[in-house]
């Protein structure tokens, strides 16, 4: 690897590095993701490395290889906007579909309600509006998902979620979670159901399954598959593998945060919105002009240059152009912001046209399978 005058490694994958991440893999056991690479080239996730470790995903493999079934499933939180951090879920989503995968998504709408504090009718609008219409408008085909509010579903899934308080200990609850409340420990039961219940016999029974996660789940996904082995006599479950993915950094410097617009970008916000956003984010450029000129900037630290990386910039030539070009100093944090907010108003003006259809289909959807029944 090169390294340039002032220490920095010269790579316009470096935003991606895992080396931000080795802690959090050798703490807790992930494994690189770096092996499958080769097998999704076309995925820019885990072709640029924001898929960075993994547990198990060789039974994914596996299974696509002998064309068995499998299943991903994911849990959205419906207590705000859609913003650029969940695409990459819903991404991931579509890409698992297109795989043959069943899909499994759940809103988590009694962790909402117990643990941020959202009433449950609020929660099905977010569910609706924000976040199924933007999976649908990002290519997802409902039709052939399976959909569930954690406060509205099958027998099935509530028999087992209790069932499960029988091999967890308290104290096992306070090691993973530090303070523990009734609220708390449905709210983790509930998810633990969420991930293990299609492999219920009344299900699909036994089937390999993915759960695509940000580290912060991963607590989560420890005790999942914990628990999966402990009902191993009782239901043959098979542990459930899990990818792991970078966040990208908020706009503002900080975490991308929910309770932060400046931080994000909606899906939904107006391109002039987003483009001030863009104007004011965080960059890596230098004090002033000239001496961005040179020394050049540091994509590294750069929220902007993350845009491009995990959105924006599908052609990874182009990408490594703009790499280049900010180190170099013969790009300007000003101009790059321009390019950068062209390429986000032409995406969101798209996107937003797809949105506005979808959101219709999406009421049809949630109708026909009787989810607006008085609750
Ligand atoms: N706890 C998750 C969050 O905060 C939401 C969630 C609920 C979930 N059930 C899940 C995520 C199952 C993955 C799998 O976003
Ligand atoms: Fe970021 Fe662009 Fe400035 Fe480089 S030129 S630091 S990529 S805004």
């Amino acid at each position: 690897m090169n390294r340039d005058k002032f220490g920095y490694d010269i790579d316009p994958w470096g935003s991606a590095e895992v080396k931000d991440y080795r802690f959090l893999m050798e703490k807790f056991g992930i494994q690189p993701f770096e092996k499958f690479k080769k097998l999704f080239e076309d995925n820019l996730y885990v072709r640029r490395g924001i898929i960075f470790g993994h547990r198990d995903f060789d039974k994914i493999i596996d299974a696509i290889k002998k064309k068995e079934k499998f299943f991903m499933i994911t849990g959205l939180m419906p207590s705000g906007k859609f913003h650029l951090g969940h695409k990459m879920v819903a991404d991931q989503m579509v890409f698992y579909q297109k795989l043959g995968a069943k899909i499994f998504i759940c809103s988590a709408d009694i962790e909402a309600y117990l643990m941020r504090n959202m009433d449950l009718e609020m929660c099905r609008r977010i569910t609706a509006e924000e976040y199924l219409a933007n999976y649908m408008a990002l290519g997802l085909d409902l039709k052939k998902i399976n959909f569930w509010f954690q406060s509205n579903y099958r027998v099935e899934y509530y028999r087992f979620r209790d069932q499960l308080s029988k091999k967890v200990t308290l104290n096992e609850l306070r090691a993973i979670y530090g303070d523990i409340s009734p609220a708390k420990i449905i709210s983790v039961l509930s998810q633990c159901a969420d991930i293990l219940h299609p492999q219920l016999p009344e299900l699909l029974g036994p089937s390999p399954s993915v759960v695509p996660v940000g580290p912060d789940q991963d607590p989560h996904i420890r005790l999942t598959r914990d628990l999966a082995s402990r009902f191993q006599t009782e239901f043959r479950l098979i542990l459930p593998a899990a990818t792991y993915h970078k966040f990208m950094r908020g706009l503002d410097g900080g975490k991308m945060s929910s309770s932060k617009p400046s931080s994000y970008i909606a899906l939904s916000d107006k391109p002039k919105e987003a483009i001030q956003k863009i104007m004011n984010a965080i960059t890596g450029g230098r004090a002033t002009v000239s001496e961005q000129r040179d020394l050049g900037g540091v994509p590294e630290k750069c929220a902007v240059y993350d845009l491009y990386f995990y959105h924006l910039v599908e052609d990874d030539k182009k990408l490594v152009e703009i790499y280049h070009d900010c180190r170099s100093g013969n790009l300007i944090c000003g101009e790059c912001k321009a390019k950068c907010s062209d390429l986000m108003a032409k995406f969101l003006d798209k996107h937003q046209k797809k949105l506005l259809a979808a959101k219709e289909k999406v009421e049809e959807f949630l109708e026909e399978k009787n989810y607006n029944e008085k609750r």
